[in-house]
């Protein structure tokens, strides 16, 4: 079977993006479920109730988010209630929302999807090493294919995870940098990794934002309001293909143009 994951869709280009292409991903690819990364798609930081049934409409099977989870009105009450869109598991024992989807693909398969965020360089309240083996058991024992997306902002604690959890998880794979990787493969014990999956959105731009707004910030250290660019908008991820029982066989890169 086979999993489409699509990294942090970034603001309007990103959401339209989806919602122009998605569709015809998931044909090209015979995906049997879709796992978007959502954190970004409110001008570039946080999400909506409104925004998340559109990614939802638009396809996505589970979303998951990010460090800024929270930053929208209103997102934490359709959290506590949404079992498709998901926070990371390590948010805090007070986050509204749940860390792990578990969802049936489309070829019948259960899918467990776990969001976590990652310790290093990110104000996360929980180490996610702390819950890491209990989470991942629980998501083993609700389904046979079980896909992690690792939010966190070093390589190092990103490849680290994906060793740790080889054998134990289907897939390993990192969001939030907004920089896609050239590591995507199958660990020793078949579990697939992937450093981080990119971004949905303007890649002509600081990782989303408009250049000069991003420069303007670190050259002075004045406050800026940033603005998503609009540029070279681009669809990134991955593709894992598993077997029924969750064992990964190949995982292939998603690097095409809206
Ligand atoms: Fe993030």
């Amino acid at each position: 079977m086979k999993i489409l994951f699509l990294a942090d869709v970034f603001g309007v280009p990103g959401r339209r993006a989806i919602e122009g292409h998605l569709a015809a991903l998931q044909e090209r690819h015979d995906a049997d479920l879709t796992i978007v990364n959502g954190e970004n798609v409110a001008d570039g930081a946080g999400i909506t109730p409104k925004l998340a049934d559109r990614l939802l409409s638009a396809g996505a099977d589970v979303v998951t988010l990010g460090n800024h989870t929270y930053r929208r009105s209103g997102i934490a009450g359709y959290l506590a209630a949404s079992e498709r869109v998901i926070r990371p598991a390590n948010a805090g024992s007070e986050a509204p929302g749940r860390g792990l989807a578990v969802v049936e693909a489309r070829n019948g398969v259960r899918v467990s999807v776990l969001n976590l965020l990652g310790q290093l360089f990110l104000a996360t309240p929980v180490s996610p090493w702390e819950i890491v083996d209990t989470l991942v058991e629980e998501a083993r024992a609700a389904a046979p294919v079980v896909v992690v997306d690792f939010h966190a902002e070093a390589t190092s604690e990103k490849v680290a995870l994906a060793s740790w959890l080889d054998g134990r998880v289907t897939a390993v794979i990192g969001t939030h940098t907004h920089v896609q990787t050239n590591d995507a493969r199958i660990l020793p014990s078949g579990t697939a990794a992937l450093t981080d999956a990119g971004m949905t959105g303007p890649h002509d731009s600081v990782i989303g934002v408009r250049s000069e707004l991003a420069i303007g910030r670190m050259r002075t250290r004045l406050p800026v309001r940033f603005e998503p660019a609009e540029g070279d908008v681009r669809l990134e991820g991955a593709v894992v293909t598993c077997t029924d029982g969750g064992l990964a066989e190949a995982i292939e890169l998603v690097r095409v143009p809206a």
